[in-house]
């Protein structure tokens, strides 16, 4: 048993320096809906999932990332459809969105 079933970092990293990030890909909307998703859906909290944010997680290249744990699951994103189906079919019911997975060979 572990304190969080599922865990999902979004990183939101912002780049001063001109480089492309996450944050400029609409990070932090994915993020917010995904949050507001997970509690709407009442999956937040102990035994359920929590929603935090991350620093740079190094695959840039596939900006905006998210990674769902335990799975160790990499996702890119669009918009909130995207969101909505990973919050329905892997944050809820533990099957992965296979059409939003990060290709293995995605760095930064
Ligand atoms: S800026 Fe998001 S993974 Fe690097």
């Amino acid at each position: 048993m572990t304190y969080f079933k599922r865990h999902i970092f979004f990183c939101l990293n912002q780049r001063e320096n001109g480089e492309d990030c996450c944050a400029n890909h609409n990070a932090k909307a994915g993020f917010d809906h995904c949050k507001s998703r997970v509690k709407a859906e009442k999956l937040a909290g102990p035994g359920g999932v929590r929603v935090n944010k991350a620093g740079c997680m190094d695959r840039c290249a596939g900006g905006p990332v998210a990674v769902v744990y335990p799975e160790a699951v990499w996702y890119t994103y669009v918009d909130e459809s995207d969101i909505d189906e990973i919050v329905e079919s892997h944050l809820k019911n533990g099957v992965v969105v296979d059409r939003l997975v990060l290709p293995e060979s995605v760095g930064r």
